[in-house]
């Protein structure tokens, strides 16, 4: 069982997966395996030409959709963007940012997800903001700071009502698809640790933030890390690629 009081929720990342077609029976698994859980927000994030048909498909039901990354800018000559108003036209409710993948693979710096989370709450969209340090970051003492450095400015100028639509999701880029997952100990450091920055900022959007964990979250892992106080959901990559995989991981852990 949870130990956090805040409700629980776990979002499936489907990183560059699926044809229409397989995004729509995934969603419609996915839907249909939790349709009587009452207990947790579940959330799917299929690729970019596949959202506003999973939105439709799940429209009304339990399952939101979120997208995995928007631009900053709402309109204009950005080629191959999308925006936020076009991902909540799409049908969206939330969206990931700042992924590590996205980080590394394509230079995308702190004050970029700063902008792009002021996008998104501009469009009604919440923002799930990805944080995490390297292996050679953690080798190296740097984890807090590191995490530290990547929340305050990801919610720099993000007055506090705002922030208490936003998520954040400790992802340590050494666990993210290899099969090593942060010990249950090593992620309630981190977590409790973003929460006390935020209380910094407003102590009630702190106490009822949902701060999740992802890097190789499996229904068998699972319960020990929402057994810590401050993990509320995952963000939940390979593991949300099969329904039944991703349903029995949301069922354990809410
Ligand atoms: P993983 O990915 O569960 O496959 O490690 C998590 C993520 O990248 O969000």
């Amino acid at each position: 069982m949870p130990s956090s009081p805040r409700r629980p929720f776990f979002c499936g990342n489907w990183k560059l997966n699926g044809t229409i077609a397989e995004s729509l029976a995934l969603a419609t698994d996915v839907r249909n395996g939790v349709a009587t859980l009452r207990s947790a927000d579940v959330v799917v994030a299929p690729s970019f030409t596949a959202l506003h048909a999973v939105a439709q498909r799940l429209e009304d039901g339990p399952v939101a959709v979120a997208a995995q990354n928007c631009h900053f800018e709402d309109k204009g000559a950005f080629t191959g963007e999308v925006s936020a108003p076009q991902l909540a036209d799409a049908g969206c409710k939330y969206v990931i940012l700042g992924h590590s993948e996205r980080r590394q693979l394509f230079g995308e710096v702190d004050a970029a997800v700063n902008l792009k989370a002021k996008a998104a709450l501009r469009a009604g969209l919440a923002p799930i903001i990805c944080v995490g340090e390297t292996l050679a970051e953690r080798d190296a003492g740097e984890t807090l700071g590191r995490v530290q450095a990547q929340v305050d400015a990801a919610l720099a100028g993000i007055s506090n009502p705002e922030l208490a639509k936003c998520l954040i999701a400790y992802e340590p880029v050494w666990a993210i698809g290899t099969g090593r997952t942060a010990t249950p100990g090593q992620a309630q450091e981190v977590h409790a640790f973003i929460r006390a920055r935020v209380a910094a900022k407003d102590a009630g959007v702190a106490a009822s933030l949902r701060i999740l964990y992802g890097g190789s979250m499996k229904p068998d892992n699972v319960r020990a890390l929402m057994a810590e106080a401050d993990v509320d959901g995952g963000l939940v990559g390979g593991a949300s690629l099969q329904a039944d995989s991703f349903v029995r991981m949301v069922k354990e852990g809410s």
